[in-house]
């Protein structure tokens, strides 16, 4: 099934595994005519109790490989100036940065495999961290209209006020959902965007705590300008009791990976939805291999650092549980061709990522139900979900029981040492 109704959207593939029957609807799905799937997925979510409205004009070009479904998240624009850099046709296991970048050469280094120092190419443009970390970012103010979600977004000092951002005094930034007992309409959240845009580059998210549990949705991603046209890469997503992140691209007609073979892809992932990348089929999403990439398992373990360059040759997202952060990368001197192979790469020529990527806005935010968390509340099969939320709530839909339970909310936010840009000077 698929949800998708304005312009700008955060995708999300979400595969359904056996249980109350989903895997057994999803594979009467496939093979079916468009008009039948989009017959058959109203009734699916009837049985859900879903409210499909316009998206569904849109399921006549989903393809279903497999038990699948795909979610869409929408977002909002962002503007300024951002930067330009080259690149080259090199895989991301390779060690192109440590070959003959002579940028920064005063700086920390990594070594090769053969011993060779090296220095990073990379230059670090922008970073939020500390009592500083919220400059830079334009809170939206507004309910989450475009993924449905039952929150309503609130502006800076709203947030602060209400205690829904800090920073602690270790110097980490927070960022919460409302946890009043119970409300009858959407609790109060977050969801910020850089003003600064960049085409290519290297993001660093230090993360020690995000949201989980039952209900939620969050999120943090980068996305062009124009929405699909400017493309969108989603770094971290997931929803409910989930485990291992799902990164996901998401553009107009043209891009795909070249394989759904983690061997082939050269990958730690894996493939969970269709190879194509278009936005309307919901987009091309890679599983990681992790259990304590995402959720309640990634914040006992002290979370980690998740990675994603992106330039013309391709885009690769990293994942490092906090006990095992390169070197590089706390030095501040990073070298991702010392990072070994990415859990996800999506690459040219079966993506032009020049053609498909424009500058991107870099986004957090934190939704309840709504397109995603709502429609898979009964759902299980998912690693970390091997019980669905309706069962493991005993409440039988999403809004119902986020807006009675606040207190099940107290894990429901991010906290993070940082965000850091780099980018390579031209
Ligand atoms: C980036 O490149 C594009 C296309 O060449 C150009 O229009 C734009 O001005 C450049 N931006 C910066 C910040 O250099
Ligand atoms: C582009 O990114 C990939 C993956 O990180 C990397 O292997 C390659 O060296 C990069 N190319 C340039 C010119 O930075
Ligand atoms: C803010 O919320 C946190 C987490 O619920 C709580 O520990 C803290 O005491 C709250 N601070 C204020 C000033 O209300
Ligand atoms: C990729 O897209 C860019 C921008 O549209 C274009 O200039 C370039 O020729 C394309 N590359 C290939 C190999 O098609």
């Amino acid at each position: 099934m698929f949800f998708c109704r304005s312009l700008l959207f955060v995708c999300l593939s979400y595969f359904l595994f056996d249980s109350v029957g989903a895997s057994n609807i999803a594979s009467r799905l496939v093979g079916r005519t468009s008009r039948q799937v989009r017959r058959f997925t109203q009734d699916f979510n009837v049985a859900l109790g879903v409210v499909l409205d316009s998206r569904e004009k849109l399921l006549p070009q989903v393809h279903l490989t497999n038990s699948q479904s795909v979610f869409c998240k929408s977002d909002a624009g962002a503007t300024s100036a951002g930067s330009n850099s080259s690149s080259s046709s090199l895989g991301p296991s390779g060690s192109s940065e440590s070959a003959g970048s002579s940028t920064n050469t005063a700086s920390a280094a990594g070594s090769t495999s053969t011993g060779v120092a090296v220095s990073t190419p990379y230059k670090l443009v922008e970073e939020h961290s500390g009592s500083d970390f919220f400059d830079g970012w334009t809170f939206t103010d507004a309910a989450d209209v475009t993924t449905h979600g039952i929150v309503d977004y609130v502006d800076e000092g709203t947030a602060s006020a209400n205690n829904l951002t800090a920073i602690t005094s270790d110097g980490t930034a927070i960022m919460r959902v409302e946890t009043t007992a119970t409300v009858t309409g959407n609790r109060q959240s977050i969801r910020i965007t850089t003003n600064s845009i960049y085409n290519s580059g290297l993001w660093i998210l230090d993360a020690i705590h995000m949201p989980t549990g039952c209900g939620t949705w969050p999120a943090f991603w980068t996305n062009g300008p124009n929405w699909p046209d400017g493309g969108e890469i989603d770094i971290v997503e997931g929803v409910g009791d989930n485990t291992n992140d799902q990164a996901t691209l998401h553009t107009l007609e043209g891009c795909s990976l070249a394989s759904s073979s983690s061997s082939t892809l050269d990958i730690t992932g894996s493939v969970i939805t269709s190879t194509d990348c278009v936005s309307t089929g919901g987009g091309c999403g890679i599983r990681a291999s992790s259990t304590v990439s995402y959720g309640a398992a990634f914040n006992s373990n002290g979370g980690g650092v998740f990675t994603m360059t992106l330039n013309s040759s391709g885009i690769a997202v990293w994942f490092f549980e906090r006990s095992n952060i390169p070197s590089d990368i706390t030095a501040g001197t990073p070298l991702p061709g010392l990072w070994g192979t990415p859990f996800a790469w999506w690459a040219s020529p079966t993506c032009n990522i020049t053609e498909f990527f424009g500058y991107q806005s870099t986004i957090f935010d934190t939704t309840l139900c709504g397109d995603l968390a709502g429609s898979v509340w009964s759902d299980a099969g998912a690693p970390g979900q091997e019980q669905s939320c309706a069962t493991r709530t005993g409440v039988s839909d999403c809004d119902t029981f986020v807006r009675n339970n606040g207190a099940s909310f107290q894990e429901a936010y991010w906290e993070l040492n940082s965000v850091k840009i780099y980018q390579i000077p031209s």
